[in-house]
């Protein structure tokens, strides 16, 4: 087994500049504000309009702005992981659009689905793919253009989710921090209570299955909830507890933002003050892939070096899991 560590060298994220806030919700569906921010946490979302527009018009910003903030050509990269559930196209891989676009001529890449948790699977591939030695910097992008198969009439759904990307860089070191454990699992009877009917290959695009609204997120939402509120905690107290650490080591909880009740409950079960937990669900909706490398892109200035954190997800599939890093840098 190599000493060689996983860490995060560098974060960004992109948001679109349009905003679809609850208000504007109000007008195109049966619901209130209140009803929204009390239920949800959710404030407003981000949403990338304009034709021809696609997951990796996300991306490839998020991406350029981190090479930017590490002083790196994208030459450099070796490998981009890019978790999505809404790529440019079935194939090829956005991963090859994304090199393509910002000139990552030695790189390759591919996409990863894991719905929300695409994020979390992604970091473990990439941090493997750097402890194997062969790979000296790697991108993880967590990005999801979720209007794209959102259904603005359904009310129970279109209130939760945004637009949005993020993206770290992976290096190895052989100092005490970077990636050092994982829990991740996955549950396929989840299918039934969230998924996309049409566009794969069990049901291909018809006119069909357009006139039937099925190219759109389905999901029991309360199902969905009860299982997220369970396996998110558990799974967060899981990798602190084998790791030998209470709720007191660590600095900070990045949990998936899909809704703040379940954020609230992962924290109590790990025994961490609102303080220590990222939040910005009220700015961006749940952006699916995108949650965690946006929260990380937002606190950065906080994080030091050494810090504590957990990564935590869960979302379709079903998929979840939990990260436990040290911090690899101090604030510039
Ligand atoms: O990120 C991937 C995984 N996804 C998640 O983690 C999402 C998990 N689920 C949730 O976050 C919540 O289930 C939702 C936010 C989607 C829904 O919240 P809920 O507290 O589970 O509401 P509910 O579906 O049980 O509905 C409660 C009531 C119902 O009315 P009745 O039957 O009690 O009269 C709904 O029809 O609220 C009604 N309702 C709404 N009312 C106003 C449902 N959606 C809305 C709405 N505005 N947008």
């Amino acid at each position: 087994m190599s000493n060689l560590r996983a860490a995060i060298t560098a974060v960004n994220g992109y948001v679109p500049d349009d905003e679809l806030t609850n208000f504007d919700l109000e007008k195109m569906v049966d619901t209130t504000d209140e009803w929204i921010r009390s239920r949800t946490g959710i404030e407003t979302r981000h949403i990338l309009k304009g034709e021809g527009k696609g997951a990796s018009d996300m991306a490839v910003p998020a991406v350029e702005g981190l090479l930017k903030k590490r002083g790196i050509d994208a030459s450099e990269i070796d490998l981009l992981i890019c978790a999505t559930v809404t790529a440019d196209y079935v194939f090829p891989a956005t991963a090859n659009l994304i090199c393509d676009r910002i000139g990552a001529k030695k790189a390759w890449g591919y996409d990863l689905s894991a719905a929300c948790s695409g994020f979390l699977y992604a970091l473990e591939t990439g941090r493997r793919m750097i402890e194997c030695g062969q790979y000296k910097k790697v991108v993880v992008v967590g990005v999801d253009k979720m209007s794209s198969i959102i259904d603005y009439t359904d009310r129970t759904t279109c209130i939760i989710f945004g637009d949005g990307a993020g993206a770290v860089l992976l290096e190895p070191t052989t100092e005490e921090v970077g990636i050092i454990d994982s829990i991740l699992r996955s549950d396929g009877s989840g299918f039934d209570y969230l998924h996309q009917k049409a566009g794969g290959s069990v049901l291909p695009p018809t006119h069909e299955t357009v006139d039937n609204r099925l190219h759109y997120v389905y999901q029991e939402g309360t199902t969905v909830f009860k299982f997220a509120v369970v396996n998110m905690a558990e799974v967060s107290y899981e990798v602190m507890e084998r790791n030998n650490l209470t709720g007191d080591d660590i600095q900070w909880l990045v949990p998936h933002q899909a809704n703040k009740r379940i954020i609230d409950a992962t924290a109590n079960r790990m025994g961490l003050d609102p303080e220590r937990v990222m939040l910005n669900i009220q700015r961006y909706g749940n952006t699916t892939a995108g949650t965690l490398p946006l929260c990380l892109h937002d606190y950065e200035s906080q994080l030091k070096k050494g810090d504590n954190i957990v990564l935590a997800a869960f979302g379709g599939g079903f998929t979840w899991g939990a990260i436990y890093l040290k911090w690899a840098y101090d604030p510039s």
